[in-house]
């Protein structure tokens, strides 16, 4: 324990982990009283698994009846959010469900997420955006296929609003999921691209929020229920392990991924890392990453990758001690305490090139011309930019998007 931390803990209703616990869902929803269901995926695992087959048939063996919705798509939209609404109202006949199931990455928990909100009231999902106005969620199961995202343990579903291209979050503790249940074998058929990018998304969740800013320090605006309040012992002590199992295993599921050890390692870092940014928060990585992600639309995973090495540059100062054990994590030699924490980034940089990503912005696709106006949109995420603990953050991020552009790293010697 740190003696000024101020714990503000929120982890999902309940969190289920372990290789086959899918099965146990159906008896203990009949349990927790719940009948009637929706469940959120998308065409892939509708068709090329099992799995929503043996679900809605061991449901209905529990008394659960389970409308299945198949439209689920990669980085969701306000747009798709809203048909999804309309449609699953008509199909649904009056009879409002007691439940939502998200099967699939973060993409489909996120849409379910939107979801609890829009059946009951019929609302377009901007009505929540940035306060959810006092309205109670439809209970949420979230069942990852990623590893990953960690949605299933966060407050917050992330949509794309194609009218002004921008990421927009809906945000309350309320839409945490009731039920995180995380079987490691839902990942196995993980292609290797989803796989990595899903992954290094893990990674960056864990060191991201070990080294954000202090809850002692976090600007709660008096919130007396905050979705995301800053790094404490506790939230420090799931990051440590989140990030040992991504150095351990990730690298071997992207290219082993047969391999079940690895892929249970990333299954338990991907569930760590959330249990530590779900309450944390996060700072400069996802808030530039959000950025990169309007000017490329490339993956989520891989627009983080290519900012993570950059920011932890940025704070070799300011988290000296932390980077410090993470170059021990790294087996780096720490004989030289310097040295160590300025190879930090470069050992974090070779990890994201092996994965097959590409290692600055402009290898990244981003135009020269566009950096100061990315740095002034990675800004204007003010609940990002206000945890990065470094004293002045707007020249700071317009540094770290030129050294990012650039591929520059401060020298190790
Ligand atoms: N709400 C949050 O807290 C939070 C946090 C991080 C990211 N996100 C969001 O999550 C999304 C990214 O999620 P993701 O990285 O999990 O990918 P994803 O959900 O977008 O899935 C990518 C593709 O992989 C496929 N896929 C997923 N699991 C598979 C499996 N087991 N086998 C085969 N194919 C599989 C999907 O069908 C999809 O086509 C982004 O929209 C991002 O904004 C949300």
């Amino acid at each position: 324990m740190r003696p000024d931390d101020l714990v503000h803990f929120c982890p999902p209703g309940r969190l289920i982990i372990g290789c086959g616990s899918r099965s146990q869902l159906p008896a203990l929803l009949e349990r927790l009283g719940l009948r009637r269901g929706v469940l959120v995926t998308d065409t892939y695992f509708v068709h090329q698994t099992p799995w929503v087959s043996e679900y809605v048939q061991a449901a209905r063996e529990h008394g659960v009846d389970t409308l299945v919705f198949d439209g689920g798509l990669p980085d969701p939209t306000t747009v798709l959010c809203d048909d999804a609404t309309v449609h699953l109202r008509v199909a649904l006949a009056g009879r409002p469900p007691d439940h939502l199931v998200a099967l699939g990455g973060g993409s489909n928990i996120d849409l379910a997420k939107a979801l609890c909100l829009t059946l009951p009231t019929g609302r377009p999902i901007r009505a929540f955006v940035g306060d959810i106005a006092g309205q109670r969620p439809l209970p949420l199961i979230a069942l990852p296929t990623t590893a990953g995202t960690g949605s299933e343990a966060t407050p917050g579903a992330i949509l794309l609003d194609p009218q002004n291209a921008t990421k927009v979050a809906v945000m309350d503790n309320a839409l945490r999921p009731q039920i995180a249940l995380i079987d490691p074998e839902f990942t196995y058929t993980c292609p290797p691209r989803v796989t990595a990018d899903a992954g290094i998304d893990a990674f960056t969740h864990a060191i991201e929020s070990f080294l954000t800013i202090d809850s002692f320090d976090y600007d709660r605006a008096g919130h007396a229920d905050p979705g995301y309040s800053g790094r404490s012992s506790l939230t420090m002590m799931f990051a440590r392990e989140a990030m040992r199992l991504c150095i351990l295993w990730l690298e071997r599921a992207y290219t082993h991924g047969h391999d079940r050890q690895a892929r249970i390692g990333m299954a338990y870092a991907s569930a760590y890392a959330a249990l530590s940014y779900g309450s944390a928060g996060l700072n400069a990585v996802h808030g530039i990453a959000y950025a990169v992600a309007g000017e490329t639309h490339k993956s989520h995973g891989s627009t983080n990758a290519v900012m993570l090495p950059y920011v932890l540059d940025a704070l070799r100062d300011v988290r000296r001690a932390e980077l410090l054990e993470i170059a021990r994590m790294f087996g780096l030699s720490t004989a030289d305490e310097a040295a160590a924490v300025r190879a930090v980034p470069r050992a974090v940089r070779g990890m994201i090139e092996r994965l097959g990503i590409p290692t600055d912005l402009d290898a990244f696709g981003v135009r020269e011309p566009d950096l100061d106006a990315m740095a002034r949109d990675a800004l204007g995420v003010t609940r990002l930019a206000k945890a990065f603990p470094v004293g002045d953050v707007a020249s700071s991020y317009r540094s770290i998007v030129r050294n990012a552009f650039d591929g520059a790293l401060s020298a190790t010697a």
